[in-house]
């Protein structure tokens, strides 16, 4: 009896992790009842105990990675192939083998022999890092330079929120990055070097430049990655590090507030804790730019605070401060994103960091898919139905974007 293209492909696989020459396997098409589950990624890594396989299970706004012995790897494997996902792709340094199966459970496989000079080599990382697998190496110079971590590639005292959101974020963003269709595939799915003309990005209020930084280390050379800031100290001490660390020209910052940065075209823009309404300048300079992908991060919402008036049924609770400020940041935030969405975006809004490590973990993330002014008058009506619920007259990205509450 011939084996199936399925019991073929675990063989090439089972081949691969026992001969130690499995370079990576790309799992795809997940069927099953987690819809935020978009691939696994599982590549070798060095841990202590010897060689392990580091699972990368991507869902839709993050990570979660674990590490399998060898004949434990192979077992889970086994089970998921062709059951919860329908694609696999395994690649090892002679050959690429693809595996497609349907819902009817026929299957399909196609192995390509790499010519010599083609060939990947199995690059086993973690030794350095406990097995975690981090976007930005955390021995990466520029980390040390900025003060983020030490000589061993470990977070300084006070710095470990700062280190775990730097990774965090670089993960975010390339989710988001694939999301609006920048082709920019992270490093995990890539087989080889995709090149495009590089993307322009813009870091509104880029303060000691930790995460503009971690946006060109992520993009490379496919990116000009520029940060804004008003405060012309951290704009020297962030252009000395660009050019020591050899990141510059692709990476530079200017010295400037954000509503009075000229912009001629934008494909990126990232603010993230840019104070009060600086959010919203940002915002406005995103979409006046014609951003495809927008991300911020907003802080003290203090703008409509004095606007804000409740029905009476909430004046008992809204006489305690706190919800009193939980309230202006959910009528600002809640405002912005349906100012996106009527601006021509699809916007999701989560938190991208856990409360534990920062309060300031709200994430605004919006991709654009229409042109502005196209939405129905309905998502306007909607619009300025809340902004009178909550009493609100004026706000500054209304403001900049001409739309009357
Ligand atoms: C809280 S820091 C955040 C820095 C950085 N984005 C981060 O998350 O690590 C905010 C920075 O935005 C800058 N900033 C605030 N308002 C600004 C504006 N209107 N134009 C330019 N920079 C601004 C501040 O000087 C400060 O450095």
């Amino acid at each position: 009896m011939t084996a199936s293209a399925r019991d073929r492909f675990l063989a090439l696989l089972s081949a691969a992790i026992g001969e130690g020459t499995l370079v990576k396997l790309t799992l795809g098409k997940h069927r099953g009842a987690d819809d935020t589950l978009q691939n696994l990624f599982v590549r070798p890594v060095t841990l202590k105990s010897g060689p392990h396989f580091a699972f990368v299970w991507r869902h839709a706004t993050r990570d979660i990675t674990k590490n399998h012995a060898p004949a434990a790897a192979l077992t889970e494997l086994a089970a998921l192939i062709g059951a919860s996902f329908l694609d696999a792709h395994l690649f090892t340094p002679a050959q690429t083998a693809q595996l497609e199966c349907q819902s009817d459970g026929s299957a399909r496989l196609k192995v390509k022999k790499l010519p010599a000079g083609e060939t990947m080599s199995p690059s086993p990382v973690g030794a350095h890092d406990s097995g975690k697998n981090y976007l930005i190496p955390p021995d990466a110079p520029w980390l040390r330079a900025l003060g983020v971590t030490n000589d061993r590639g470990q977070p300084r005292e006070g710095m470990a929120d700062k280190f775990r959101q730097i990774q965090k974020f670089a993960e975010l963003l390339s989710h988001l990055l694939n999301e609006a269709g920048l082709d920019l595939l992270p490093p995990l799915t890539a087989i080889a070097s995709v090149t495009t003309s590089p993307l322009k990005v813009i870091d509104a209020g880029s303060g000691k430049g930790y995460l503009t930084f971690a946006v060109s280390a992520l993009l490379g050379d496919r990116a000009a990655v520029r940060g804004i800031e008003a405060r012309q100290d951290l704009v020297a001490l962030c252009n000395e590090v660009a050019v020591k660390q050899a990141f510059a020209p692709r990476l530079a910052f200017t010295a400037g507030t954000i509503a009075e940065t000229p912009l001629d075209g934008v494909d990126v823009l990232i603010a993230l804790h840019a104070c009060d309404t600086a959010t919203d300048d940002a915002l406005a300079l995103g979409i006046a730019a014609g951003a495809k992908l927008i991300v911020v991060a907003p802080c003290c919402q203090k703008e409509l605070r004095p606007q804000l008036t409740a029905p009476p049924v909430l004046a008992a609770p809204l006489r305690h401060g706190i919800f009193q400020e939980r309230q202006a940041e959910f009528v600002t935030d809640a405002l912005r994103a349906e100012l996106l969405e009527w601006a021509g975006y699809r916007t999701k809004v989560f938190e991208f960091i856990s409360t534990e490590h920062t309060a300031k973990n709200l994430m605004i993330a919006a991709i654009k898919i229409r042109p502005r002014g196209t939405v129905d008058d309905s998502t306007a009506e909607q619009l300025r139905a809340f902004a009178r619920f909550y009493g609100i007259k004026s706000q500054a990205l209304a403001r900049q974007l001409e739309f009357s509450l």
